[in-house]
């Protein structure tokens, strides 16, 4: 094939917020599927705050991406050449295919590239980076599994708008909890209350978390879904019930930092309250993943289930993109749409 593919790759370690020289916009050949894999033209990729952590040096749950390397993102796509009995020309499919146009997968990397085919009966191409992929399924396992709400708990989950924060909220509301989401801005507390089912949602830009707490959770929290960590996390912990557990799912307010995280000083809660804080990671679960799609779509096809995504079109504008993370800018799951279907 002799196509251009369009790449961005990580060309510094930022400080802070990434900048536009973190960046470097390539291009390359596309070429053909590799002897024994397949070639896939990528439509849509996934915008995730867990990308500001894979720039930066050191050890986590997933080695660094290297510089020069293109940008590590999960994605949507279409199978477009295959040498692989297993994927057909046409195919729609998912996986880690990185910020660029086109993604030709060598046999060897079909299972670390996570290689699995989409049913797009199920969900949209975003929905499937969303409420079907790897948000849902950290929302779902880590409310259900690390959480364990029983009906008629109050649940509270932060970045409620977002990606994880929706389906953690709609899956609790099915499990009859009380569920109270905490959110930067009116538009989004109005839409997790109005649209998505939640009992009430905190306006932590407008108001007080610590008031907003103490008027909607009168019986105090039983499960805290902490997305943003920071003093939000440090709030919720002086009202968590006897018995509570706190899932550490991801601590967006101090990805930037230049200076250490700030971990919760009133961690004693825990003691005092013979309470739980449990850190997850979905991959964790990745065997079970279908059991997750398969409820969620249900719910969906039900109409007891929104998945609220936020386009942005265009592979130039990743740099700009993933800052709205940061910013609050995005309403629902942000994704960048590469190419059309
Ligand atoms: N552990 C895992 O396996 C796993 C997997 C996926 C995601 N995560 C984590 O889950 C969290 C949510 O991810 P997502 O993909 O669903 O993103 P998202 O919620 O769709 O988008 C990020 C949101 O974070 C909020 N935010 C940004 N800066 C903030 C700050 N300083 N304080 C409070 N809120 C802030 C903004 O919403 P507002 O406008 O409401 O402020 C922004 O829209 C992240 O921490 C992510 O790292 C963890």
């Amino acid at each position: 094939m002799n196509t251009i593919n369009r790449q961005i790759r990580l060309a510094a370690r930022p400080q802070g917020l990434p900048k536009d020289s973190d960046w470097s916009h390539t291009t390359g050949p596309v070429g053909d599927a590799p002897d024994g894999g397949v070639l896939v033209k990528v439509l849509y990729l996934s915008l995730d705050p867990a990308m500001r952590g894979w720039m930066n040096e050191g050890r986590s749950y997933i080695p660094p991406v290297g510089i020069g390397e293109v940008m590590r993102a999960g994605g949507v796509g279409r199978v477009i050449a295959s040498r692989h009995a297993g994927f057909a020309v046409g195919d729609m499919v998912s996986g880690a295919f990185g910020v660029q146009e086109y993604c030709a997968i060598a046999p060897a990397a079909i299972k670390p590239v996570g290689l699995v085919k989409i049913d797009t009966r199920a969900g949209t191409l975003p929905q499937w980076l969303n409420a079907l992929g790897m948000p849902g399924m950290t929302a779902y396992f880590g409310l259900l599994e690390t959480g364990q709400p029983k009906a008629g708990e109050t649940v509270v989950v932060s970045g409620a708008a977002g990606a994880v924060g929706q389906t953690v909220g709609q899956v609790a509301k099915i499990k009859g909890c009380r569920v109270v989401g905490i959110a930067g801005g009116r538009d989004k507390c109005e839409f997790v209350v109005r649209e998505l089912g939640f009992d009430a949602c905190i306006d932590y830009k407008g108001g007080s978390v610590r008031d907003g707490l103490k008027e909607h959770c009168p019986q105090g929290v039983d499960v805290y879904f902490d997305n943003v960590g920071g003093e939000i996390l440090d709030t919720v912990l002086t009202r968590i019930n006897r018995r509570a557990r706190i899932v550490i799912c991801g601590a967006i307010s101090q990805y930037n930092n230049t200076t250490p995280v700030k971990g919760p000083s009133n961690y004693l809660s825990l003691l005092v309250n013979r309470a739980r804080m449990e850190g997850i990671v979905v991959f964790d679960w990745a065997d079970r993943y279908g059991e997750a799609v398969q409820n969620i779509a249900a719910w969906m096809r039900a109409g007891k289930f929104k998945s609220r995504e936020d386009v942005v079109e265009g592979l130039e504008r990743f740099p700009e993109a993933l800052a709205m993370l940061f910013s609050g800018a995005n309403f629902g799951k942000l994704v960048l749409k590469v190419a059309s279907e």
